[in-house]
């Protein structure tokens, strides 16, 4: 497999020459390139973000009129782009009054995930690991993601793939999957694309917007 090997070091070196935090970067410009996730003056955000090189793709080519907010378990260090802004959260505790507190936004043209479980380097059990983070960005996306927005999901494939891709399959327009040059071949790595979110899709009881709080 040195062709794979080369590949991967070949974004590696180029991610450290351009100045970006991970060679994840060419993933998501690569996915941008063809499918056309974002447009200019978007609000997005970056489920699993750390240490940040889809955040700083995403707020190039979303301009200075964007905005884009980055969650992730871990801090994430800072940007001097001040269009970007992070909170430390487990995606699985987020709320709408996170986000409002981290950047004023709640609701997204782009909701993004590059989430990945701890691997435990069994198959099965790391296939699972990401389906339930998937699974997650999909409840976000009833409320989070504007009518009409796009969510985009990297998920290891296995037995429980083809469940995801019909529940994508009922909350958007499009949904396909994706495999970009940077992902190496051997991988189980995917990308789900799906596009123009319809306007009634269910929302989870866990992730309905909190009630209005204060007095009229
Ligand atoms: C592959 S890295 C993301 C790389 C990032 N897209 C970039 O370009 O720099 C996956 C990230 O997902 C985060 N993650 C995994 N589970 C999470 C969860 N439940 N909540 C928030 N972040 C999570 C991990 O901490 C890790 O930083």
């Amino acid at each position: 497999m040195a062709g794979q090997r080369e590949l991967h070091d070949h974004f590696f070196k180029e991610a450290k020459r351009n100045g970006f935090r991970s060679r994840a970067a060419y993933k998501l410009s690569e996915i941008d390139d063809k499918r056309k996730i974002f447009s200019k003056g978007d609000a997005v955000l970056d489920l699993g973000a750390a240490p940040g090189s889809w955040l700083q793709v995403a707020s190039k080519r979303v301009g200075k009129k964007g905005v884009v907010i980055g969650v992730d378990l871990q801090e994430i260090d800072a940007f001097d782009d001040t269009q970007i802004h992070t909170l430390v959260c487990d995606v699985n505790e987020l709320t709408s009054d996170m986000l409002h507190e981290a950047s004023d936004v709640t609701e997204f043209d782009v909701i993004m995930s590059d989430m990945a479980p701890k691997t435990t380097g069994n198959r099965t059990i790391d296939h699972h690991g990401s389906m339930r983070l998937c699974h997650r960005a999909i409840d976000l996306s009833a409320t989070l993601l504007k009518p009409d927005g796009h969510l985009l999901m990297k998920l290891l494939e296995g037995e429980a793939y083809p469940e995801l891709l019909s529940r994508a399959g009922e909350c958007f327009k499009i949904a396909k999957g994706f495999k970009p040059k940077a992902s190496r071949a051997i991988s189980t790595e995917l990308f789900l694309v799906c596009k123009h979110r319809k306007v009634h899709i269910p929302v989870p009881e866990q992730v309905a917007p909190s009630p209005p709080t204060g007095g009229w």
